[in-house]
């Protein structure tokens, strides 16, 4: 938590980094008229997601974090640090290209700062967040490959303190006390299953409550057993504090968790007995995070260009 959150330096940040993105539209649009709607942020295996912008209607406008003032990097393999601007199956729109976890040292404010800047530099006209991550399956039901959409979740950290919405509040944006249990838009979500209905997509789409664990480390098989006694369907290690803040904006979510591994449960092989199950059976890894997440982003980055092509009706 950062002990200095000091509001008016907070939007100081906000502003400068808003006018940044300002002067780049300047430069870059000049007369054209290009307002996103929609912030989608691409988590882990999503990275071809702008490949899916219209280029015909509108070359993106692709602006590195590293120039965005206040903007940290991301630091994660096979994440990289763009904001791109660009049109999608003829919506507007924003994408994160690379995200901001907490475990890369990042404070919790500076992980939805991109937010908070998105929603100042658009005036009120991005409405929507699409967000994705990979995430470990704690239903049992769940196979590697899968699809989540989360209609709920457990804000483990945030339960315990480290909370996005802690500190002096933005009364002008959002209410000191928010309500989270219509966090994740029911609209939104028919609209995605019937996209993937439409689609007649075979990768399976389950619906579940996502359990944010701050990370870096993958849960042990005491706490992945926690998790699914608490109610939790899928667990990773992002996206609660993401949309809280464009909650607190007022914004809708859309959230999916691409399944990439499967929780170990059982107890660990007991050490009375010579035979054991090895003990990294099932045992979690980066690689195998990364090669579910390429395998599936094909009919992710689909499954959610093809909704993001149903947002007009929304105008
Ligand atoms: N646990 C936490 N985060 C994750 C996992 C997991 O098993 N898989 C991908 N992100």
């Amino acid at each position: 938590m950062n002990t200095n959150w000091d509001l008016g330096e907070e939007r100081v940040k906000i502003e400068k980094a808003s006018e940044y993105l300002s002067e780049r539209f300047q430069e870059r649009f000049q007369n054209e008229k290009f307002e996103p709607r929609a912030l989608i942020i691409c988590g882990s295996g999503l990275s071809g997601i702008p490949d899916k912008l219209n280029k015909d209607k509108l070359e993106p406008l692709v602006i590195p974090y590293e120039l965005i003032p206040g903007f940290k990097r991301s630091t994660v393999p096979g994440h990289s640090g763009n904001l791109v601007f660009g049109i999608m199956n003829d919506y507007p729109v924003v994408l994160m290209s690379g995200r901001l976890h907490g475990y890369e040292g990042n404070t919790i404010q500076e992980t939805v700062f991109p937010i908070r800047v998105l929603h100042h530099f658009s005036k009120g006209g991005i409405k929507t967040l699409i967000v994705t991550n990979a995430a470990g399956g704690i239903n049992s039901e769940f196979k590697p490959g899968d699809i989540m959409c989360i209609y709920d979740h457990i804000n483990f950290p945030g339960l315990a303190g480290l909370h996005p919405l802690k500190g002096p509040n933005f009364d002008d944006i959002g209410p000191r006390f928010l309500a989270l249990s219509d966090a994740y838009s029911h609209d939104l979500r028919k609209l995605l299953f019937q996209t993937h209905n439409e689609l007649k997509m075979d990768r399976p789409l389950h619906e579940g409550t996502y359990f944010f664990a701050s990370g870096p480390t993958f849960e042990t098989r005491a706490e992945s057993r926690m998790i699914r006694i608490l109610g939790g369907d899928s667990v990773g290690m992002s996206t609660v504090p993401e949309v809280i803040v464009a909650r607190h904006c007022g914004w809708d979510v859309l959230a999916l968790s691409l399944i990439t591994n499967v929780a170990v449960i059982d107890h660990p092989p007991s050490g009375k007995i010579d035979t054991p199950v090895p003990m990294d059976y099932g045992k979690a890894s980066h690689a195998e995070v990364l090669e579910n997440g390429r395998i599936a982003s094909k009919d992710v980055e689909t499954l959610i260009s093809t909704f993001v092509g149903k947002l007009h009706y929304r105008e």
